[in-house]
């Protein structure tokens, strides 16, 4: 592997602890694959519990210097940590593509948008303000300030290794919070290069710090009970999320939790099909189907349902399949050959309820872990596809008769997370969006996500919104100071 790295260094495989690249104290690693081809590419240190606490205990003493900085300082090492990734690009894709999976187009952009978080909160860092109140008595004087909520924990999935890191690490770290951070164990690297990066950037010691494992509960047991950690943060299943909320309200932590979906996309009958059909497909399929924001649900108005599914079916034959460090390949594998059985087992549940393969259904033909982009028609809403979050590269596509209809289908889920819609009529458009009960809308958009944006859902996927100028909220607490006797 790394001799496929311009900067072999950026090739970290020890857990990153206080500024130091340091063993599991039990010795133990664990390995990471290419999804493409199961080949092992690195043995990485498995941290437990005793390290995941040495590192917050560093944190908390690096967080009190570096809230007592100024905004300014601060930013400056976080732009220079942005550089240092946009310099680096071209390696830190390779990086991720290998132990991820996704096409090395898609690496790079993620890259990108991961650097943009810590460029934005740098600059975000900056606008921490505070209010001033009318208060009841003419000899007192009322002020709200914004203060760092101090030692952060958080834990990223496997699906944007490195963006998920940065779209927290970079507001707290703005606003003068400490950051120790778990990546998946799927893809450990992409983070620890991120470390290397901050470090050569010169953000002192304790500040950020990585606990890769091979067994997440000592490490989340640790970051969820610990009183020094304050606020913890998670980007995963609604199921796990669930556990781990309730785990930290013993030291009543803040909670920031991105968790799973359900995204329909509504296409109406008067939308520009043509348009439907590309965004619908670059939704479901990104990433091979594994964001949190994909297309779950294709909802389709009757009279044009045939005529989408043709188009969809067009769309989907120019895609390639294949290994994510092929230039040609459009879609890579998914995560691990569980992660196949269980959207095959989804499919199979959808066939043998009435579904028709409309378009791939193929499970294996190219590797191990790759899925033919799927279509399923005919499907209803008591198969799992309906209620489930799939995670792969399988659209269903659903009949609605009504705009009536279609909202209620589109909110018959515990999951609020993203929704999308098609049409051209304006009233339409408001109605609807106004009537879905989901933390993000696309209408006749699906690529939504940016760092402008506050990203988030309501209903079981989640709270706390991350990005945009409202992303430095949910690593500040507001104090209220009263100033009394200051004469008549
Ligand atoms: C996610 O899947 O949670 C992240 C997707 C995005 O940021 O676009």
């Amino acid at each position: 592997m790394k001799d496929l790295l311009k900067d072999p260094t950026l090739l970290r495989t020890q857990a990153y602890i206080n500024g130091e690249w340091v063993d599991a104290d039990s010795g133990e690693t664990f390995p990471v694959r290419n999804p493409a081809t199961q080949e092992v590419l690195a043995e990485v240190a498995s941290v437990g519990g005793a390290e995941t606490r040495r590192a917050i205990e560093a944190a908390e003493v690096a967080q009190k210097a570096w809230a007592a900085r100024t905004a300014m300082e601060r930013s400056a090492i976080l732009r220079k940590w942005n550089d240092l990734i946009l310099e680096n690009v071209e390696d830190l894709a390779i990086i991720m593509t290998l132990e991820q999976g996704k096409v090395l187009a898609e690496s790079r952009g993620e890259i990108v948008y991961a650097a943009s978080f810590i460029e934005w909160f740098a600059e975000e860092g900056k606008r921490v303000y505070g209010d001033v109140f009318p208060l009841p008595q003419s000899t007192s004087r009322g002020v709200a300030i914004r203060q760092p909520v101090g030692v952060v924990a958080a834990v990223t999935p496997w699906n944007f290794p490195s963006a998920m890191l940065t779209r927290k690490c970079g507001p707290a770290l703005a606003v003068g919070c400490a950051m120790v951070a778990k990546p998946a164990h799927e893809t450990p690297l992409s983070m620890l290069a991120l470390a290397e990066l901050a470090d050569r950037a010169g953000l002192p010691a304790g500040l950020l710090s990585i606990v890769p494992g091979a067994h997440a509960k000592p490490i989340g047991d640790e970051m969820c009970s610990n009183p020094i950690v304050r606020k913890f943060t998670f980007t995963g299943s609604t199921r796990i999320g669930k556990m781990l909320a309730a785990q930290c309200t013993e030291t009543m932590k803040r909670t920031s939790m991105e968790l799973g979906g359900n995204a329909p996309v509504i296409v109406f009958d008067d939308a520009d099909l043509d348009k439907a059909a590309v965004g619908a497909a670059a939704s479901k399929y990104r990433n091979s189907g594994q964001t949190c924001i994909c297309a779950n649900r294709i909802l389709v108005q009757e009279g044009v349902y045939d005529e989408f599914v043709e188009k969809l079916k067009g769309v989907v034959g120019t895609f390639k399949i294949g290994d994510g460090m092929d230039e040609s390949s459009t879609h890579g594998p998914v995560i691990t050959r569980k992660a196949l059985e269980d959207i095959k087992e989804m499919v199979d549940d959808a066939v043998a309820h009435g579904a028709e393969i409309a378009a791939g259904g193929d499970f294996g033909a190219e590797g191990e872990q790759f899925i033919q982009p799927t279509i399923l028609c005919n499907v209803t809403d008591d198969m799992r596809v309906f209620k489930e979050e799939i995670f792969g590269p399988v659209a269903p596509i659903f009949k609605f008769k009504t705009e009536e209809e279609a909202i209620a289908m589109a909110n018959d889920t515990e999951f609020g997370l993203a929704a999308y819609l098609f049409t051209r009529d304006q009233g339409r458009s408001w109605r609807v969006s106004e009537g879905i009960e989901y933390g993000m809308v696309g209408v006749n958009e699906v690529l939504i996500s940016s760092t402008f944006i506050p990203f988030g859902g309501i209903k079981e996927s989640g709270q706390g919104r991350e990005g945009s100028s409202y992303g430095v909220d949910d690593y500040l607490e507001m104090k209220y100071i009263c100033f009394g006797d200051l004469g008549a």
